[in-house]
């Protein structure tokens, strides 16, 4: 246990270490540390299924306070400097999952992959993950939160430099993954045409209605009381922070698809999540009808967390049934990536995902 613990601590170092460094000579990123405020409405019940869109205000309460945003920012030396890319990672892991450091990054990193091609981005660790503020109480830590603090920072970021020198951008285009997907969808919603995102890609994520299994239901994949799951690293957590032990499920059924190395580094760096953020994912079945920009849904056809019971194999009836709950989007399309599996970003089919989810940026970019 303390040698597990240990190296996860030098896993941490060693990652910070590059990203505080130079990602390449044509890129250079930096850790920030943003205060967001947020004063929201949350369910009294962090179980209601809808993160309180569903209810009167004698079954909410406020949330109103700041919280420290932990992200890596990074940008091309020479390149648009105009649109930022936001990224927000799935439910127990970090802004890692964007770049993790594994063979000197060279093929898992979404992040160098999009600087070298000339756009900047900011992962953000979500708010109780990573480095960013973890509020004692989980209950704090729900949808309308989360959600509350990717479109705050967007807000913030369009007034506002990350960095000196650097201008405030024009455009920010939000790409989700999993949970960092369903949370984007949920500021959607809430925001409707107010949204500071001006194109969403979501993926690993469809909706789940409030009467559906939720995603990786079925699976080895089971929120578990983080303090019981590393009690030397989370023993003092609220035990409503829960994570994931196994992680098969986010990789594709086929063992040689993605690297045991990757799977490893994945099981030592995971992290943890507010039990509510699993259930409320059926916010996921209320439109987003004021919501303008372009919309973007992404899966892995090997994805066992979301694409159960072959929902990915027609990708016509996918598509006709997601975008019932875009009705005003500029434009909305789902793509079924062939061989990825759930964490899109960490087999072997990587390097395709990449392509796919840069080529859509890039036309949002620009329009
Ligand atoms: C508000 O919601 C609660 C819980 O769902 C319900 O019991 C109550 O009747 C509702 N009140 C009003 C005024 O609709
Ligand atoms: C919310 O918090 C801000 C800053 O702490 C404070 O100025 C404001 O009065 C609060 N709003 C309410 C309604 O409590
Ligand atoms: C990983 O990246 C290196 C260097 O860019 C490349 O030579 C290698 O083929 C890549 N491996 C895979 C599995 O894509
Ligand atoms: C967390 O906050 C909620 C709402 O304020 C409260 O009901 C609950 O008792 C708190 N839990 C703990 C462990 O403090
Ligand atoms: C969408 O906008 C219309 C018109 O402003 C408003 O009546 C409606 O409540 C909004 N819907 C949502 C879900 O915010």
């Amino acid at each position: 246990m303390l040698l597990r613990t240990l190296s996860v601590l030098l896993l941490h170092l060693s990652s910070l270490y590059l990203r505080l460094g130079t990602a390449s000579a044509s890129c250079s990123c930096s850790s920030v540390l943003v205060p967001v405020h947020v004063d929201v409405l949350v369910p009294k019940d962090p179980n209601d299924v809808f993160g309180g869109l569903k209810s009167n205000e004698t079954s909410l309460r406020r949330v109103n306070t700041t919280y420290d945003i932990y992200g890596v920012f990074c940008r091309p030396n020479a390149g648009n400097e105009d649109v930022l890319q936001l990224l927000a990672h799935g439910f127990s892991y970090t802004s890692q999952y964007w770049s993790p450091p594994i063979e000197e990054f060279r093929n898992y990193s979404y992040t160098a992959f999009s600087c070298e091609r000339g756009l900047p981005s900011l992962a953000v660790d979500l708010l109780a993950a990573g480095l960013s503020s973890r509020p004692a109480n989980a209950s704090d830590v729900q949808y309308p939160t989360n959600a509350a603090v990717l479109s705050q920072l967007a807000r913030h970021l369009k007034t506002a430099p990350i960095l000196p020198g650097v201008r405030p951008f024009q455009k920010i285009i939000g790409i989700g993954h999993s949970l960092g997907s369903a949370l984007f969808n949920f500021g959607a919603i809430v925001d409707g045409v107010q949204s500071p995102f001006d194109a969403l890609v979501l993926t690993s994520i469809l909706i789940f209605g409030p009467n559906d299994p939720p995603p990786g239901s079925g699976t080895s994949a089971v929120p578990i009381a983080a303090r019981d799951a590393d009690p030397l690293r989370w023993g003092a957590l609220d035990p409503a922070y829960v994570t994931i032990d196994d992680r098969t499920p986010f990789y594709p059924a086929d063992p040689t698809a993605y690297s045991p190395r990757m799977f490893l580094f994945d099981g030592f760096t995971k992290d943890v999540g507010a039990l509510s953020l699993a259930v409320q994912v059926a916010s996921s079945s209320i439109p987003a009808a004021n919501y303008t920009g372009a919309v973007v849904k992404v899966v892995g056809a090997e994805d066992q967390v979301v694409c159960a019971a072959d929902r990915c194999v027609d990708v016509e009836a996918l598509t006709e049934a997601e975008q019932v709950v875009w009705p005003a989007a500029k434009s909305f399309e789902v793509l079924v990536l062939q061989g990825s599996g759930h964490d899109l970003n960490l087999d072997f089919r990587a390097g395709a995902a990449f392509e796919t989810i840069f080529g859509l940026v890039a036309k949002f970019a620009e329009k």
